[in-house]
């Protein structure tokens, strides 16, 4: 059986979110589409190879997907085969993505009947598994999907589309949120009114997003990624390519923890996104196929 995850952006509040301070996320309409076959022993395909449980490699997040799937349903093997359209390591979910639609895969192919609750929370295990630490944000996104308020998981409608420019730069989030921790620590004075206005973005931006207007998000992107700049986690290529963006008219900021990473705008972007793509579910063959192309 088949199953899809989508994406997921981070629209406002990355970095003062780990302070505490509200963020608005979306799962967005790229998907990870994966095939799970009942057979005997454990075979994992994907972009990156062909391998057995490999919960070193590229296949970790899948294999640990399996190890805890297989907690609840023994099973004595499964062919796993994945297509993603999410770019991998780029800040919009590939990984919380992959365990999903795998655990979705899972679920249809033995007829474990499990509930989009149960899903995420061995998604959220599956994160910890692997990285060791973890707000949950991304899994519970991708699970359920459409658009949220956390952290109180508010939920919200917006018709908005955005683009998105990949810098193809990586993006290590340990590291970002360290430097701006800190950051904090050296000037708190500074740095706190800082993630203060990052919350008032957030809580403004979810507004706007909700009266599907485009011109108040545009001002509060330019005001956001000034300040995600003013605590170090833009680059001279990311503000080069702003630069750029900014002078055709458009708005833009970094999206998830910058140092590289991609870059969300109102236009001109590599490729389009729409926000509230539906969480976890179950695809028929046709899909398979169509992903094929
Ligand atoms: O780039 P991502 O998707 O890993 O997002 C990181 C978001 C931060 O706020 C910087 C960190 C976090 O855990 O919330």
């Amino acid at each position: 059986m088949i199953a899809s995850a989508p994406g997921k952006v981070i629209v406002f509040g990355e970095h003062s979110v780990v302070y505490g301070k509200h963020a608005v996320v979306s799962a967005i309409d790229l998907r990870c589409y994966a095939k799970a076959e009942k057979r005997s022993g454990f075979r994992i395909i994907s972009q990156f190879g062909e391998t057995g449980l490999d919960f070193d490699g590229h296949h970790s997040y899948i294999s640990h997907a399996i190890r805890r799937f297989s907690e609840i349903r023994k099973i004595e093997g499964a062919l796993i085969e994945v297509r993603s359209s999410v770019p991998p390591a780029s800040g919009l979910g590939s990984s919380a993505s992959v365990t999903v639609a795998v655990l979705g895969a899972l679920n249809a192919e033995f007829d474990t009947d499990l509930s989009q609750d149960e899903i995420f929370e061995l998604a959220r295990n599956v994160e910890l598994d692997v990285q060791g630490i973890g707000s949950g944000t991304d899994p519970f996104v991708v699970t359920f999907g459409g658009s949220w308020v956390i952290p109180e998981k508010k939920r919200f409608e917006t018709r908005l589309n955005f683009d998105v420019v990949d810098t193809k730069q990586k993006s290590v989030t340990s590291e970002m949120v360290r430097r701006v921790r800190e950051l904090k620590e050296r000037y708190p004075d500074i740095v706190n009114p800082v993630l203060d206005a990052m919350d008032s973005i957030a809580l403004k931006g979810a507004e706007a997003l909700e009266k599907n207007d485009a011109e108040r998000v545009s001002e509060l992107f330019r005001m956001n990624q000034s300040l995600l700049r003013a605590i170090g986690v833009s680059t001279p290529l990311i503000d080069r390519i702003i630069a750029g963006i900014e002078e055709e008219g458009y708005a833009a900021k970094i999206t998830g923890a910058g140092g590289g990473g991609c870059i969300i705008t109102t236009g001109r972007g590599d490729f389009k996104i729409g926000l509230s793509g539906e969480g976890v579910r179950v695809e028929d063959f046709e899909d398979w196929r169509e992903s094929d192309n």
